[in-house]
């Protein structure tokens, strides 16, 4: 027994920013971000916390499914940019929606969906029998905005699942390559007057080039050995959720793999890259599109930040 999905949500700031307004203060182009990362526009924060955009994904989330917040058995969060470092990014939307439920955050960096998947499957097999689950972030608050090589990449969201009892989650694979030196937000040093350590800067730092020979290696290798454990092939998968951090990463798996270009599902031109939000925010849009078939397999891919990266097959049950 694992679960099932009963309904899905995502919510996206309101303010939409453009390449060309961010050539306005930065060193780039409408042109270079397009060629490069596949981003056209993105949604960033200006009033809404992580906290609001989190609860919002799962308000349309419950919704779907028909579940009330004190049916929830488990709230958990994917996020690196959570409101606070406590209360956790869970305990405030717990609140925020009222339920009663226990909480927690989960971080993976932008894996972080998939290794929350792995954990509810973990509660289910335990007898849970609805747990909310929510990827969360708003990035733009690690950005160093003067840093064209992160500014434009990162972005704003959420997305959310209710979770049910059921048989959908096939297999997984999880990947940890633990270290800070390629990416990294560093968290906030503090005032104590005995620290002797010089603070690093609190932004995102990232060697892209580096993490782009991880992301694009570990997203093929995961999702071969998620396919095969399933016991499937990559012709059998109707979907495939890639985390949205660069244009090329997914197009050099669709290219591999032959995967028909409408089967592998990408919104990085106007969400940008939400990390442990993304394909949350892609599942959404796919159940909501009703393209979704009765025993279609979903595959999922993420990489971030640890580094992790992560793959999974899903089985969709109306
Ligand atoms: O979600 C978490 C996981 N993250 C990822 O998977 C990201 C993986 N990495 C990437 O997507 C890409 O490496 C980036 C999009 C971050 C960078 O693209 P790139 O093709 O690897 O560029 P680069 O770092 O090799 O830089 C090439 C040039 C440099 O200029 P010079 O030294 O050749 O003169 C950069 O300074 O592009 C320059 N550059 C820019 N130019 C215009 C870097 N950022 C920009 C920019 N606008 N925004």
């Amino acid at each position: 027994m694992s679960f099932k999905i009963l309904g899905t949500g995502s919510c996206l700031p309101q303010r939409t920013v453009t390449n060309e307004e961010l050539s306005e203060f930065l060193d780039t182009s409408d042109e270079w971000i397009q060629q490069r990362v596949g981003i056209r526009q993105r949604r960033v924060c200006t009033t809404e916390t992580t906290t609001d955009l989190a609860a919002g994904a799962a308000i349309a989330a419950l919704e779907m499914s028909g579940t009330k917040p004190e049916e929830l058995d488990m709230i958990l969060c994917a996020t690196v940019s959570a409101d606070n470092a406590a209360p956790s990014l869970a305990c405030s939307v717990q609140n925020k929606i009222e339920a009663s439920c226990p909480a927690m955050d989960i971080n993976a960096g932008c894996t972080g969906f998939i290794y929350m998947l792995e954990t509810a499957a973990g509660f289910f097999a335990m007898g849970y029998k609805k747990i909310l689950i929510i990827g969360a972030e708003r990035l733009t608050r690690c950005a160093d905005w003067t840093d064209r090589s992160t500014a434009v990449i990162f972005a704003d969201g959420a997305g959310a699942m209710v979770l049910g009892p059921g048989n959908s989650y096939i297999s997984s694979k999880l990947v940890a390559k633990g270290g800070d030196a390629v990416l990294r937000i560093p968290s906030f040093h503090g005032m104590s007057p005995f620290y002797e350590v010089e603070p690093r800067e609190p932004y995102i730092y990232m060697n892209g080039q580096e993490v782009f020979k991880f992301a694009v290696n570990a997203m093929c290798t995961d999702l071969a050995d998620a396919v095969e454990k399933a016991g499937l092939t990559m012709d059998e998968i109707a979907w495939v959720i890639p985390h949205q951090a660069n244009a090329r990463i997914i197009d050099f798996a669709v290219k591999k793999f032959g995967i028909k270009p409408e089967r592998c599902l990408k919104n990085i031109e106007i969400t940008g890259n939400t990390s442990a939000a993304s394909v949350a925010i892609l599942a959404d849009e796919l159940v909501r599109s009703g393209r979704l078939k009765d025993g279609d397999y979903i595959a999922m891919a993420a990489f971030g930040a640890g580094l992790t990266s992560a793959a999974c097959v899903i089985k969709w049950e109306a």
